[in-house]
């Protein structure tokens, strides 16, 4: 995005100047949309799981903004003859599943013939301008609270190797599955300051970028980063996906490492998530209501990660 020439229009709220989850458009005084999208490639093989699983990531950005998503429109590449019909219906039957779940109206879509298959969704919700959650507006002093245990990537890496049981499949599936609807609610009545949601930058790039645009370093206890039982093993198995050592290779740099975790603990700092948790910036003082709130809800999985200090020469601290 920063090849394009900067656009500036006083309806957009939430542009692409800031690495933000979604777009923000200012409809009236106390109105604005939020819009996002995410396609991509199947990674579980339950045709349902999967669409299930894109539906609730692509919601993700909008819950990460403190928006309610309202409706969402498919995204369908389909290898025409290749592939049954059936297991198309069954994608997007996952997705409307979810779509409902989350109180937002499935509109159809659009189709196109492609040699790969691959699924996704344009969202578009709503938010009280006063009410938006950005994530460069995290303040020192803040707790940083992570919602989801992180290792999606790896175990279904694990997962396209073989290596990966029934169980393991379950758990992993189960994450990706879960709306981040509840965290949003609850960032939201406890009065956070800044969130994003972690996906395929990896926790320790989304915690850059939210350390950058709010101009303090993030520092991140890296022994209490909940991770999904078995994503240990898968990354000491070596089922790492590409996609982890691109975000070590941009974000490596950014970060001061005081960390004596071993590497594999280490690496999955730079795991890319799918459908991953929200990254929450709070007073230290909200972080108890919010835990109580998530319970209330069924969650927990909930953990403070570390805290947000003055800006250092790197925007991420790994202790
Ligand atoms: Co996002």
């Amino acid at each position: 995005m920063a090849m394009l020439p900067p656009l500036s229009d006083p309806r957009v709220l939430v542009g692409t100047g800031t690495a933000d989850d979604a777009g923000v458009y200012l409809l009236e005084k106390d109105r604005a949309l939020v819009m996002s999208t995410d396609v991509f490639t199947p990674i579980v093989d339950d045709a349902r799981d999967f669409g299930r699983i894109a539906a609730a990531n692509a919601m993700s950005d909008i819950y990460a903004m403190g928006a309610r998503p309202l409706a969402a429109l498919n995204i369908m590449c389909f290898p025409d003859g290749e592939l049954p019909f059936e297991l198309m219906a069954e994608i997007i039957l996952g997705g409307r599943e979810t779509l409902l779940e989350a109180g937002a109206v499935p509109m159809g879509g659009h189709t196109v013939s492609d040699r790969e298959l691959k699924y996704g969704l344009a969202v578009i919700g709503e938010v009280d301008p006063k009410s938006i959650m950005r994530n460069d507006a995290a303040r020192v002093g803040d707790a940083l609270v992570l919602t989801k245990p992180i290792g999606t990537g790896v175990l279904t890496t694990a997962l396209k190797n073989g290596a990966l049981d029934d169980e393991g499949l379950r758990r992993v599936t189960d994450v990706m599955m879960i709306l981040n609807r509840d965290a949003a609610e609850a960032m939201l009545e406890v009065g956070a300051d800044a969130a994003t949601d972690i996906t395929g930058f990896g926790l320790g790039g989304h915690a850059a970028e939210m350390a950058e645009g709010s101009r303090v370093t993030i520092e991140i206890d890296v022994e209490k980063v909940p991770l999904i039982q078995g994503a240990l093993d898968a990354a000491s198995d070596g089922h790492v996906p590409g996609g982890l050592y691109t975000n070590q290779h941009y974000v490596r740099r950014r970060a001061a490492l005081v960390s004596r975790a071993d590497g594999h603990t280490l690496s999955l700092i730079y795991d890319p998530q799918t459908s991953g948790g929200l990254l929450i910036a709070m007073a230290p003082k909200v972080v108890e209501a919010f835990d109580r709130i998530m319970r209330e809800h069924g969650h927990t999985a909930q953990r403070v990660i570390g805290r947000v200090i003055d800006a250092e020469e790197k925007p991420l601290r790994l202790v």
